[in-house]
Parts: structure tokens; C-alpha cells; sequence
């Protein structure tokens, strides 16, 4: 098996299947590329029935393993360069990320910890510590990156029930969830993303803790409504873990009214997460970064950039 499919290391062996490997692999994403269908169109039945996993237990060897990776997986991929592929989130990628995956790929660093991925780990603290910056946030304020947007919204609405609960003297870590759950509510969107209730009933609040405000034309959260939802929960002696706004909706990226909503929750003391997994990015134009500008208003928290 190593004889066909060497570990990557510094022997000759190894560095030169290495370098075949890669050069095969990039001649064939070159071939993919011209391809002039936006997808070969297979029906879901025909791939079941091409792609088949008879494991061979002496290796197929390098060259034969990649040709069969073009044959079942390359070809019948989705070109998402074509021109006509405009219906989907994932957008073509950079060459220069493919670099990067090259390398990536190469070192296999381990981000556990630094002795692990010495460089990879300052790297990462330094992209930190400047998208901090990108956002607004002071000094201090720390950051982490997640594999994606539920991952972020995740993170985002741990942090608000962790606080949360702190406010009435409980540590969620020391002592669970306490107190009559069913009151604990999260507003956000009709459109915004369904993460928001997978990652309520993971926390253990379940979906019956999300209440959905209505949208306005645009597909943005109509302000009125959150107005009015946030009186009712009072009313009903509801308490409000988080109101989770929408920076860039996933079918029309919508912004929600980013800086009303921080205001009135401010006046009621609520915690904002924004799901800016979307249109997070905005940040980074000078031109269009105003519509995420309502960080400023105060101590709110922005996470679930992409
Ligand atoms: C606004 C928004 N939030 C969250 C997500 C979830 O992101 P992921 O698929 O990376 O978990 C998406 C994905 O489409 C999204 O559009």
C-alpha cells in the first residue's frame, strides 16, 4: 500500500508521486473547467448506480485512484463558475484559495493548540484581531472562527443564554438549564435562517422558543411587529433570551433594520446576535458598510460572520 500510496514526506519516492499527484489532479480540474454544461445530468438514479464503492484491499495506486475520482466525481460535478449556475449560495472559488488548500493540505496542521500548528496558530490570532477591528469591536474583545453559519449562530445564541442566565446568578456550565424554560423566548425573522431553531432545540430550549416576526416587501424583520411581539412577551411574562437579526437574508439578502432593532433592544436590555453569515462581508467595502453600522450604537454582539 505505501509502495502506491506514499506518505507525503521528504524521500524521493514520496515527492515525486507527490508532484504527479498534484499535477495530475489540476491537469484534470483544467479538462473539468472547459466542460460547456453547467451539469453533465445524470439523474439521481443513474449516479446511484455508476458510483459504486468496491474497495480493492491492495490500493489502486495513485494515477488510477485519481482517474476514477474525475470519472465519478469530476465529471458529474456542478460547474459552479458557468454562467448559468446562478441559483445556489456557493459561489466559484479564488485560485488562489486552491493554493492555499495546497498548502493546508500538505502541512495537515492541528489549530488544538500552538505546538501543533505554530505558525497557523498566530495566523489565525492575527485574522482575528483585524476583522475585530473590520467590525468595530475594542480592544480585547475576542473572536474564534466556526466551520459556517449555523456553527455561528450557534456560538452566538450560546453566548446570549449563557448570559442570560448569569443575570439571574446561574452559571449555565455549573448548573444547567434552570427555571421555567417555556418562558424563554428568541425573536427573529420569518426569514431568517433555520438554524436559529436547530440550534434553540440543541440548546434544550426547542423550537416552541423561537417566535417568528413578520417580513416587510423587501424581506426584511418588519420592525413594527418586533415591537409589538416584544410588548406581548412582556405581557405574557415571557423573557426574551436574544432578538437574532438577519444581515443578508439567505434567498434575497435582506438586511434587517439593524440599527432600530439595536435601539429597542437597548431600551428593553436584549441581547442582539446578528447572522451576518450572508452579508457579513460588506464589512469589508468601504462603500456599503454603513448598512452594518449599527454596531456602534453600543454594547451589542455581532457574530456569525461567515
Ligand atoms: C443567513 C444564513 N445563516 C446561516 C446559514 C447556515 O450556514 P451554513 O450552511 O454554513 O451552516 C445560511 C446558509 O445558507 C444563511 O444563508
Amino acid at each position: 500500500m505505501s509502495k502506491l500510496n506514499p506518505i507525503l514526506a521528504a524521500s524521493a519516492h514520496s515527492t515525486e508521486a507527490y508532484q504527479q499527484a498534484i499535477a495530475q489532479s489540476s491537469q484534470a480540474v483544467v479538462q473539468w473547467l472547459q466542460q460547456p454544461e453547467m451539469y453533465q445530468g445524470k439523474t439521481v438514479a443513474e449516479l446511484r448506480e455508476r458510483i459504486t464503492l468496491d474497495f480493492n484491499p491492495q490500493g489502486l495506486g495513485n494515477q488510477a485512484a485519481i482517474e476514477r475520482a474525475v470519472e465519478y466525481f469530476l465529471k458529474d460535478s456542478l460547474s459552479v463558475h458557468h454562467p448559468q449556475c446562478v441559483a445556489h449560495l456557493h459561489c466559484p472559488s479564488l485560485v488562489i484559495s486552491q493554493a492555499a488548500e495546497v498548502l493546508i493540505n500538505a502541512t495537515n496542521q492541528s489549530m488544538d493548540s500552538w505546538d501543533q500548528s505554530p505558525s497557523a496558530t498566530i495566523i489565525e490570532m492575527k485574522l482575528i484581531e483585524w476583522l475585530r477591528t473590520q467590525v468595530g469591536y475594542q480592544p480585547g474583545d475576542a473572536g474564534v472562527f466556526t466551520s459556517g453559519g449555523t456553527q455561528s449562530n450557534l456560538m452566538g445564541l450560546m453566548l446570549a443564554r449563557d448570559a442570560f442566565f448569569a443575570r439571574q446568578g446561574h452559571s449555565v456550565q455549573q448548573d444547567g438549564l434552570v427555571g421555567n424554560l417555556t418562558k424563554i423566548k428568541v425573536l427573529c425573522s420569518e426569514n431568517a435562517h433555520f438554524s436559529v431553531q436547530k440550534n434553540m432545540a440543541l440548546m434544550g430550549l426547542g423550537y416552541q422558543s423561537v417566535t417568528l416576526v413578520k417580513t416587510d416587501y423587501f424581506g426584511r424583520l418588519d420592525f413594527n411587529d418586533l415591537s409589538e411581539k416584544v410588548a406581548q412577551a412582556q405581557a405574557n411574562g415571557e423573557q426574551i433570551l436574544a432578538i437574532v437579526a438577519t444581515a443578508g437574508t439567505t434567498d434575497a439578502g435582506a438586511i434587517d433594520p439593524l440599527r432600530a432593532i439595536a435601539t429597542l433592544a437597548a431600551q428593553h436590555q436584549i441581547w442582539v446576535h446578528v447572522d451576518a453569515a450572508w452579508g457579513g462581508a460588506l464589512l469589508l467595502s468601504e462603500k456599503y458598510r454603513d448598512y452594518l453600522g449599527w454596531y456602534r450604537i453600543g454594547g451589542f454582539h455581532y457574530s456569525g460572520l461567515p
